[in-house]
């Protein structure tokens, strides 16, 4: 696998997420990584890292085993019909991370000579912390050991059904921006009550980061750890019931089926 050559055709937010997740891990070396998109002076700013630069995906994918498609739902049918007389079975393996696009439509357009996934995984891969949910319908062994290992290097990887996809997007890729939003909210308050903005931010942060390693390492609920911090009559359950009482639970529920609502159109 490590000799594998990966091409990420497409290489906007998310691409350029797993680009930096695996330049970071320096398990593929930079050479064996292609990245494209049309207006390639965009990708200027990755030039020193060796990762081989250009808009042509046909010269592109002849240099990989792997593909990732990282396109719009809108541009993706354009790109495959561009790919798929290139494609070459025994050695491209064809890993779609467009959303709300399924297996079988990408092979109405590819055909089935080489095998088809769908990962969706989130910006931390940058950092090496994505959650990537994996689906394939009838892959080798080998084959999903070797998508498996290549977002293994940019976080945690799960397979899962593939009508449970456009659910993995809402929570683990859109997830980061609720996340996110949640943490403005908590640095927002954080100044509100004496702290600067910076402070803030790294107390904030430092916490959530905090949170979620406490529930990855013991496997708890969350409400497990929430008994321990409410002490009866005291300032954190007062807190906590008043953000319930304006809806806070809800509002999150809410929002992530509106997303879904929205995904599943
Ligand atoms: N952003 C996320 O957090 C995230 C997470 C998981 C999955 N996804 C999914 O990944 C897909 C891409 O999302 P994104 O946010 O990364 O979008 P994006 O930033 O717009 O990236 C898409 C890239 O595709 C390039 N592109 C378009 N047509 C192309 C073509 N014919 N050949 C080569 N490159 C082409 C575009 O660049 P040019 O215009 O320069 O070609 C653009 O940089 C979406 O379906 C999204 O749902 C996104």
């Amino acid at each position: 696998m490590i000799n594998n050559r990966v091409s990420i055709i497409g290489c906007g937010n998310i691409g350029i997420s797993l680009l930096q997740g695996l330049l970071k891990q320096q398990i593929i070396p930079a050479k064996n990584i292609t990245a494209t998109r049309r207006n390639i002076e965009e990708l200027t700013h990755l030039k020193e890292s060796g990762v081989r630069l250009m808009s042509d995906n046909i010269e592109a994918i002849k240099e990989s085993d792997l593909i990732i498609i990282a396109v719009k739902p809108y541009n993706i049918v354009g790109v495959l019909q561009e790919l798929k007389d290139h494609l070459n079975p025994g050695k491209h393996l064809l890993i779609s991370v467009t959303a709300g696009v399924t297996i079988s439509k990408i092979q109405d357009v590819v055909g089935t000579r080489v095998p088809v996934f769908r990962a969706m995984p989130n910006i931390s891969a940058s950092v090496g912390k994505s959650v990537t949910c994996i689906c394939h319908n009838g892959a080798k062994p080998k084959e999903l050991e070797s998508v498996k290992f290549l977002f293994d290097m940019i976080g945690i990887t799960m397979t899962i059904d593939e009508d449970l996809m456009e659910s993995a997007t809402i929570l683990g890729a859109c997830g980061v921006a609720y996340v996110l939003r949640f943490i403005r909210a908590m640095i927002q308050g954080g100044i509100q009550i004496g702290f600067d903005a910076a402070t803030a931010s790294v107390i904030v942060n430092q916490t959530v980061k905090g949170a979620a390693e406490l529930l990855i390492e013991r496997h708890q609920h969350p409400e497990f750890e929430i008994d321990k911090v409410t002490t009866p009559k005291g300032c954190t359950i007062v807190g906590l019931n008043e953000m319930e009482h304006n809806g806070f639970s809800s509002s999150l529920i809410k929002g992530l089926v509106a997303s879904f609502e929205k995904i599943e159109k």
